[in-house]
């Protein structure tokens, strides 16, 4: 049985939170003498001398009712990296608790692993990129905190089958993060509809991928109202600055252009990949539900080599477990994409 308080470390359930004078006091006021800012204004063109909302409400708001979530399931980070890392705060005892991961996978998990000093186990995924139930099985035991399900994964491109998702979330006892980053490029539904029938569930969207934003810097967390108050009872007081909470406030009623942008790169990805299979360089374009393709080559460091030297830089994950001779390739536009193949037609 699912029991969040046995899950969170002791240290955090006793943590009395910082308060911020903005915690303290978040109504209207004529006069704010309450947080030590600059009361005369500040050297740039729109005022910044204010301390911004540390609960982020009215993006909040927006994003639930765009994502169809309650405020109060939702988590804002400085990206997705900031959740990540507060997930293993909070729920592992370094040096005692361990994670599970699926490799190869986003790189992230592993360091935030190393960085909080907690045990991290691999289980490689299946020859086709999914997830090896009978080894994952045997490899939790009872210090086991959090499985991380990357879907669809990175740097692979597929989606992990919603069926054994299911089968880990119905089974294990800790948390099942599904880091949805591509989500929106993916044939497959979220599990964002699925929180309030899993406890044990807390999904990480992000801003940088579909919606355009990886410049500004936001990503979330989606989870029961419990382990969302944790996550903000543990972050930094002000995480979300002012300028990024009023461009995104703007951006996320730009829904309609966000999704012309997900069919123009889903449309080109299918172009960029009939393309790549008619190369005799490509040995195999592997099935994407993202916005990039992981692409077998005859001889990936040459050919990731030979694109740099004519100005065009992919991601050569050839050193990643299962990903031996590939280069990643990120979706671009009509023109890049067009570049990039002659590119490597060019290859000898
Ligand atoms: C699977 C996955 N999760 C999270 C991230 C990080 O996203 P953010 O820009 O929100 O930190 C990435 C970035 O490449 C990613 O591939």
């Amino acid at each position: 049985m699912f029991n969040l308080e046995l899950l969170v470390r002791d240290n955090i359930k006793k943590l009395k939170p910082y308060s911020s004078a903005r915690d303290e006091f978040d109504g209207i006021a004529s006069v704010y003498l309450d947080a030590n800012e600059n009361s005369i204004g500040s050297p740039t063109i729109k005022w910044y001398n204010r301390y911004p909302d540390p609960m982020q409400h009215k993006i909040k708001e927006k994003i639930s009712k765009v994502k169809n979530i309650s405020s109060n399931q939702i988590f804002i980070g400085n990206g997705s990296d900031e959740p990540i890392d507060l997930l293993f705060r909070c729920f592992c005892e370094p040096a005692v608790d361990n994670v599970i991961v699926f490799p190869p996978t986003y790189g992230m998990y592993e360091v935030s692993a190393n960085i909080n000093n907690v045990i991290l186990k691999k289980i490689l995924l299946t020859e086709d990129y999914q997830l090896d139930l009978p080894a994952l099985e045997e490899a939790i035991d009872l210090n086991t905190k959090i499985i991380w399900i990357c879907s669809p994964n990175n740097p692979t491109g597929n989606s992990i089958s919603r069926q054994d998702i299911e089968m880990v979330l119905n089974n294990f006892d800790g948390l099942v993060v599904i880091d949805e980053a591509y989500i929106n490029f993916s044939r497959q539904q979220s599990f964002l509809k699925d929180l309030n029938d899993y406890p044990n569930l807390v999904v990480l969207q992000t801003m940088s991928k579909a919606w355009g934003l990886a410049g500004l810097r936001m990503g979330m967390a989606f989870a029961s109202p419990e382990i969302i108050a944790y996550l903000n009872k543990i972050k930094s007081p002000y995480n979300i600055s002012q300028p990024i909470q009023d461009i995104m406030f703007t951006a996320l009623d730009e829904i309609g252009m966000v999704n012309d942008m997900i069919v123009e790169l889903v449309a080109s990805r299918k172009k960029l990949e009939e393309s790549l299979l008619s190369l005799t360089q490509v040995v195999k374009v592997f099935p994407s539900d993202a916005n990039f393709l992981l692409v077998k080559f005859t001889e990936a460091k040459k050919i990731y080599d030979h694109l740099l030297s004519m100005g065009i830089v992919v991601r050569d994950r050839s050193s990643q477990p299962l990903c031996e001779n590939t280069l990643r390739l990120t979706v671009g536009t009509d023109k890049e994409n067009i570049k990039l193949v002659e590119a490597i037609k060019a290859f000898k």
